[in-house]
């Protein structure tokens, strides 16, 4: 085996070179699978965890140069749902058997702290865990969510350059995104962050760099996923991101972080068929299908071909089920918060 793969399996550390090392070798990717493999086994099971995602509203007041839902792109349909279409389509992932719901949406300040905690109030009644996907808001939003019954919160920090950050979110702050990260984490959320895999600009040291991030936040989930180019934004013309790297990158996190939770994220499968049903092979542990019904789908439009825009959520709850299965996985039937095993034993 590889030594540096072998060491990461035993102590769940590497440093900055080793990891640039094991990204850069073409050779190495399905040893980091494997080992991967064996460490999501053994730290969070072969239980699979659903997360049904809303995405319920596409309206952005930021202008992320990637994005779709960037405030300056004139060209996407904007739609936000109403709080009862939000709350139907909570109630029918339930139905589904999802165990969490997912709310996510563009940075839309119509979902003031009173619009949302009475919405979050509600989808709490269900007994349904809620992750929550908005954007930056300030530590009193965030604890009002929380209180109101919020339990995770996604914010990628998508990447740790400072300059590329600054560069591709402009009038964005890095050290704001990062201190929203460390509310999120003093205020009690299970904190999910993430990075992109193929910015312009971004090395392999960065992404390193990326991963060692995760690890001093101790992320409860990460999420991450190649760059998709989209025609109506300034990256129009930037290269995709690379799916064996995007690989490689789950692997590593899974020997790095073994406790977290990591999906096979949507993006991914872009890139190419089956996707979801390789990354889980690899390190994840979650999959979130898409909820969200009929058109706003397509309307929700970060990057193009995206998967699933013109199926019904019971067909994606189907679809899934069926690849979950045929890799000898299950779907959990709990609510799939972190597991704290050995924690800081590594
Ligand atoms: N607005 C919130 C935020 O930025 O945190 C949540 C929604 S945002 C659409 C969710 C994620 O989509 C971002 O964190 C970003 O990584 C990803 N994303 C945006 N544009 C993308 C693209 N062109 N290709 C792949 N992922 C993209
Ligand atoms: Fe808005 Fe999020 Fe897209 Fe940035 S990534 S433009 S914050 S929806
Ligand atoms: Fe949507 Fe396969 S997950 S159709």
């Amino acid at each position: 085996m590889n030594k540096y793969i072998e060491k990461a399996e035993r102590t769940h550390k590497l440093t900055e070179d080793e990891l640039v090392s094991l990204l850069q070798n073409p050779s190495s990717s399905g040893e980091l699978a494997i080992s991967a493999d064996r460490v999501r086994a053994k730290y969070v099971g072969s239980g699979i965890h659903l997360r049904g995602l809303i995405e319920f509203s596409n309206i952005c007041r930021q202008n992320c140069l990637y994005c779709g839902l960037r405030r300056d792109n004139p060209k996407i349909e904007r739609y936000r749902l109403s709080e009862a279409e939000i709350l139907e389509l909570a109630k029918k992932a339930k139905s589904y058997g999802y165990k969490t719901v997912v709310l996510q949406s563009g940075e839309d300040i119509y979902f003031s702290v009173k619009v949302l905690t009475n919405l979050l109030y509600k989808i709490k009644e269900m007994d349904l865990a809620i992750t929550l996907s908005l954007g930056e808001r300030s530590l009193d939003e965030y604890r009002a969510f929380k209180q109101a019954g919020a339990d995770r919160y996604l914010l990628r920090i998508e990447t740790t350059d400072k300059n590329l950050y600054e560069q591709l979110d402009p009038g964005m702050s890095f050290e704001n995104r990062k201190s929203c990260l460390w509310n999120l984490k003093e205020l009690g959320y299970e904190v999910g962050t993430g990075c992109l895999i193929g910015l312009p600009g971004q090395t392999l040291h960065s992404l390193a760099q990326d991963i060692l991030f995760f690890q001093q936040l101790d992320a409860d989930m990460i999420g991450i996923g190649p760059l998709i180019p989209n025609m109506d934004t300034p990256l129009a013309f930037a290269a995709k991101g690379d799916f064996d790297l995007t690989k490689k990158m789950v692997s590593l996190l899974r020997l790095l972080l073994p406790e977290a939770n990591i999906p096979a994220t949507t993006a991914m499968e872009t890139l190419k068929a089956d996707a979801r049903v390789i990354i889980l092979q690899a390190g994840a542990n979650v999959v979130m299908p898409n909820v969200t019904e009929g058109d706003y789908r397509r309307k929700y439009a970060l990057y193009p071909g995206k998967i699933c825009v013109a199926d019904t959520p019971a067909q994606c709850r189907c679809c899934i089920g069926g690849k979950i299965k045929s890799i000898g996985r299950y779907v959990a039937q709990d609510k799939g918060f972190r597991s704290h095993i050995s924690t800081r034993s590594y």
